[in-house]
């Protein structure tokens, strides 16, 4: 089980040293850059992100919520192993979006809104690295769980065991110290919370009781 805080709760006026200060306790930074398009909020691009990639060794996980995520992937200097996922809503034909994205060097994802069934993935399962199955409407940090997602990771997880692949599960949104064992139970291996660390007192403090939840 990996953690991969968010960066969207964080006080952008400092988002290097909000980075940094849990750098070293993540497995991932997650990056949810948003168009004000394919969502209704806009965040930052890869001006911004490719700043914070020279500063920090951490692996990033960058969430594309945007509509043309093939124009814009390549914008995004990663390093090997950095993740980038995309909507399979926004684009007619992902596999092209995963080739571009594998080879830049990054491991490939596709994400999922709350809605979109399992069903619509499963023939590019074979193609990505990893599933984002999103537990909130993607936009915005603080939103619910969505209960039902609990059931959707399990089903991800029986369909990946299925096939005798090796995709992983991202579950992202309203991941809490009450829900993260849950989450984590049901499937999930990399969990992805903003508002859970970056909007508590202590964003150090908080990611490590998260992560010993989720592995109680
Ligand atoms: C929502 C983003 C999430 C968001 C999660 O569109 O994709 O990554 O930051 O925020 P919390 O953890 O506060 O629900
Ligand atoms: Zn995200």
């Amino acid at each position: 089980m990996k953690l991969a805080p968010s960066l969207l709760a964080a006080d952008f006026g400092r988002l290097l040293d909000q980075a940094l200060a849990i750098a070293d306790l993540s497995d991932y930074l997650h990056w949810d850059v948003m168009d004000g398009h394919f969502v209704p909020n806009l965040t930052f691009g890869p001006v911004v992100v490719n700043a914070l990639r020279e500063r920090v060794s951490t692996p990033f996980d960058i969430h594309l919520m945007i509509t043309d995520p093939h124009r814009y992937a390549p914008h995004f200097r990663i390093r090997s192993g950095d993740l980038i996922s995309f909507h399979l809503e926004a684009v007619s034909d992902p596999v092209p979006v995963v080739e571009t994205i594998h080879k830049m060097g990054a491991r490939a994802g596709l994400a999922l809104r709350p809605k979109t069934p399992l069903s619509a993935v499963e023939r590019f399962l074979a193609q990505i690295d990893f599933l984002l199955i999103m537990s909130v409407e993607p936009g915005f940090a603080g939103q619910s769980f969505l209960a039902e997602t609990l059931e959707k990771i399990r089903q991800a997880r029986e369909l990946i065991r299925r096939k005798s692949l090796s995709v992983e599960i991202e579950v992202d949104g309203g991941v809490n110290a009450q829900n993260i064992r849950e989450i984590a139970r049901a499937g999930a291996d990399i969990i992805v919370a903003a508002s859970a660390i970056f909007g508590q007192r202590d964003p150090r403090a908080a990611l490590q009781e998260l992560c010993a939840l989720a592995i109680s």
